[in-house]
């Protein structure tokens, strides 16, 4: 039998980052996507948190619809990568919120590569199946999004927020204080991204990207950006980036020294940068952010691809539940809210038994 366990993602800092090659500061969270089953001869996967029963050929031919799209865009790059081509039987189950920006799909396709690779005795690195997983989303569902949600399944640790440079995928551990507690808000808006503008925001990005002459926004200062020869939305865009990147070095120092006025500040300019210049934001996610500095969270911003989803919150821990109770109490639409342990990723979890 197998059991392969993918858990979901928060990202403290680096939002829109990851795809021009930025810095990214996830968390990986005690919420995902499992998979249980063993060998067969075809791949079935039963599902009562996706509702609905997925079956393809062992290689991943056949006809796929909704979540099968993604099992079938998975088994089918697995196979094109030199997997065996062994079925699979079991279920799926997942404890990840659908489209509340918490990565969702990743966790599903991280859960899913890994039990048909163990199944077929093939396995990959952590970062090529981190690869495989963002264009299996790109072939499921045409968003072409970047390497942050798979790889922090994939690489999170414990206890730390990791640090990955999405250009070099040089990565590095930052501790979490112990006394600061990460706090998610579900807005109830759903964004589903292959409707959303995330890839007209990526490739409005892409017209500035290309008047940087090949820099990556990472290593450009703010005032070679603001005079790059592009349109004005395309530049607004590249400031979001290039502003984002500074912000993430500058919470890790500020993570690093506790410096909790810094942490607020830095999580505020944040989700004013993916309001204003990137546009991605909402008024309830910008409301929900307000909220959650009235009751007294250290800081707070918009969290993943945007269009809806949720906000991300650092509290104290001892405060944490009720800043989340105080949240949802004022945004009064009987939302979700979770105080999130950080956890290991998939690497320590997969076990075939
Ligand atoms: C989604 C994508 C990620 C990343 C974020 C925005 O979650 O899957 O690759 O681009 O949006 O930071």
């Amino acid at each position: 039998m197998t059991t392969a366990f993918a858990p979901a993602r928060v990202n403290l800092i680096g939002e829109h980052t990851d795809y021009s090659g930025g810095l990214v500061l996830p968390v990986a969270v005690d919420l995902g996507t499992t998979v249980h089953g063993e060998r067969a001869e075809a791949i079935r996967l039963r599902s009562q948190s996706f509702g609905d029963e997925v079956e393809l050929a062992a290689d991943g031919s056949g006809d796929a619809a909704g979540w099968g799209r993604y099992v079938q865009a998975v088994a089918g790059l697995l196979a094109e990568r030199g997997r065996p081509a062994v079925g699979f039987d079991g279920s799926l189950a997942s404890t990840v919120p659908i489209g509340a920006g918490l990565s969702s799909s990743a966790a599903l396709t991280v859960s899913v590569s890994l039990a048909l690779c163990d199944a077929a005795g093939f396995s990959l690195a952590p970062l090529e199946l981190a690869h495989l997983a963002r264009e299996a989303e790109l072939r499921a569902v045409g968003v072409p999004c970047g390497l942050m949600d798979p790889a922090t399944s994939l690489l999170g640790r414990r206890g730390h927020a990791l640090l990955l440079d999405c250009g070099t995928e040089e990565y590095s551990y930052v501790p979490l204080p112990p006394g600061i507690a990460v706090v998610v808000v579900d807005s109830g808006v759903r964004h589903t991204l292959e409707h959303s503008g995330y890839a007209a925001r990526r490739a409005e990005l892409e017209r500035g990207l290309a008047a940087l002459g090949g820099r990556r926004p990472a290593d450009v200062t703010l005032v070679e950006a603001a005079t790059a020869d592009a349109d004005d939305v395309a530049l607004r865009r590249l400031r979001h980036v290039v502003t984002e990147n500074e912000r993430v070095r500058r919470f890790v120092d500020a993570l690093r020294a506790l410096d909790r006025p810094a942490l607020g500040e830095l999580l505020r300019g944040s989700h004013e940068s993916l309001r204003v210049d990137f546009e991605v934001s909402t008024p309830e996610l910008d409301l929900l952010v307000d909220l959650a500095y009235e009751h007294g969270a250290i800081g707070a911003r918009m969290m993943g691809g945007g269009f809806g989803g949720s906000i991300v919150a650092l509290a104290d821990a001892g405060r944490a539940e009720s800043v989340a109770a105080g949240v949802v109490e004022a945004y009064g639409r009987g939302t979700s809210a979770w105080v999130c342990d950080s956890v290991d990723g998939v690497g320590t979890n997969t076990r075939s038994l």
